[in-house]
């Protein structure tokens, strides 16, 4: 429960953990949203400072933060060599809820990162390796032939995860929950960390 101060905000020693808020809103997402609850756009930002962004699902979160699988020389890597920071934003539509993340980025360990490729499905793994993700494809059928090619290789065999195919995650410096009001007169509760813990504060919608 929060309580308003004097100043008519929160009293941030009444600040509940936006980590376990964000667990409870994803399970209210879970059981509302039709297809992909966990997906999630992320922005990133590289050396050409053109900020970019594009859908991605969430793998994992926890205390340390969120993290999403993708190619490391795709546009997004090579952005986030250039600039490890990164936002991500769901939008739960059934739910009428935002929530909006930010913060520094960082590789999860190759261990975590084999053992989320050994769980996708054979196709997906395949793909990894088929794909040169972002790049400029000349011909559909070489890059079907390469998949071709090495579901053949692998063949009664485990598909190894390509050195490229990496896993990220948003440290979160800040969050942002967004609910629909009445009249536009939206809520926005805003953590920023502070230290080893979080303020809470509100925003004008
Ligand atoms: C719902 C949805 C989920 C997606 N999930 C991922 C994902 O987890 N990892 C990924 O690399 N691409 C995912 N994609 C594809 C990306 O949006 C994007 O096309 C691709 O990663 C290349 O982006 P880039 O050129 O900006 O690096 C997803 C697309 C959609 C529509």
């Amino acid at each position: 429960m929060l309580v308003p101060d004097a100043r008519g905000g929160l009293d941030a020693r009444m600040a509940v953990d936006p980590h376990a808020l964000f667990d409870e809103w994803f399970a209210e997402a879970r059981l509302a949203e039709p297809d992909l609850p966990e997906a999630m756009s992320v922005a990133t930002c590289g050396a050409d400072r053109q900020p970019s962004t594009r859908m991605v699902l969430l793998k994992q979160h926890d205390e340390r933060g969120f993290v999403f699988f993708t190619n490391g020389e795709s546009r997004k890597g090579e952005a986030l060599a250039a600039n490890p920071r990164a936002a991500l934003l769901f939008h739960w539509k059934p739910l009428k809820r935002q929530v909006r993340i930010e913060g520094p980025v960082e590789p999860v360990s190759d261990g975590e990162a084999d053992a989320y490729f050994a769980t996708r499905v054979r196709e997906a793994q395949l793909g990894a390796w088929a794909s040169d993700q972002s790049r400029p494809m000349t011909s559909r059928q070489r890059f079907e032939e390469r998949y071709q090619a090495l579901a053949e290789r692998y063949e009664g065999r485990d598909v190894p995860r390509p050195p490229h195919w990496r896993g990220y995650r948003v440290v979160p410096e800040r969050i942002e929950f967004w609910t629909d009001r009445a009249h536009r007169l939206h809520e926005r509760r805003l953590f920023v960390r502070d230290g080893g813990g979080w303020t809470e504060s509100l925003l004008y919608p």
